[in-house]
């Protein structure tokens, strides 16, 4: 599906056909594509937790207030983040540039983050919602549905799955196919009120 036709028919899903299994090339593509989003400094905070048991997906259903989606869809992605990631051995990030370029950048990155404890939570949520995004979008250009989702308990959903300290979870993004059309658009803001040139 071309670029913009799957910006337009992306919608949030909130009733999936439960009996689709979508093969493991189409997972892999979307996910695969979901690695190619931007970091700060390709730092690639997320960390993605795939539930595929049906029990874990039962107590995750109970913390998210009974949400049908999570139970129905067919894949299930929480998007972590691990927090500490600009510190957690950064020449990873870089490991493909000259020497030159490392020497410079690692340690750049190290200064941009350290003893910046809301800019590090920042980074990490940037990162997810880049990260979700290319996720809805590869997803639908290979014909499927997601629906992104916080309406959770998120030190529940933490504990679920035993999310390491110093990782924060994002949020949750279903996959599958809906059973349901979305209702219609809630409202878009215009343009002319959310783009301004120069200032304020
Ligand atoms: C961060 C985020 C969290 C959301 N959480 C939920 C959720 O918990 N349950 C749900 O049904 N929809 C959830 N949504 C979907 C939004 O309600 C939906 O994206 C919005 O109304 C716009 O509709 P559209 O995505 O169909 O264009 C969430 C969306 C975002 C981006």
């Amino acid at each position: 599906m071309e670029l913009f036709t799957a910006i337009k028919e992306r919608r949030a899903i909130k009733h999936f056909d439960n009996q689709v299994i979508i093969p493991e090339t189409d997972f892999t593509q979307i996910m695969e594509s979901v690695l190619l989003s931007p970091t700060s400094y390709n730092i690639q905070h997320w960390r993605f937790v795939r539930v595929k048991e049906a029990q874990l997906k039962q107590r995750i259903k109970e913390a998210a207030w009974g949400q049908q989606q999570i139970e129905d869809a067919s894949e299930l992605i929480i998007l972590c983040a691990n927090n500490q990631a600009w510190n957690d051995r950064p020449e990873r990030y870089w490991a493909n540039a000259d020497e030159n370029t490392q020497n410079i950048l690692v340690p750049m990155l190290q200064d941009f983050y350290r003893d910046k404890p809301q800019m590090q939570r920042d980074e990490s949520m940037r990162s997810c919602g880049m990260a979700a995004q290319t996720l809805m979008l590869s997803a639908k250009a290979l014909n499927y549905d997601t629906c992104p989702m916080i309406g959770f308990d998120h030190t529940t959903v933490a504990d679920i799955i035993k999310l390491p300290k110093d990782h924060l979870v994002g949020m949750i993004v279903v996959i599958g196919k809906a059973a349901k059309a979305a209702h219609g658009r809630g409202g878009q803001l215009a343009l002319s009120e959310v783009l301004m040139d120069n200032t304020f």
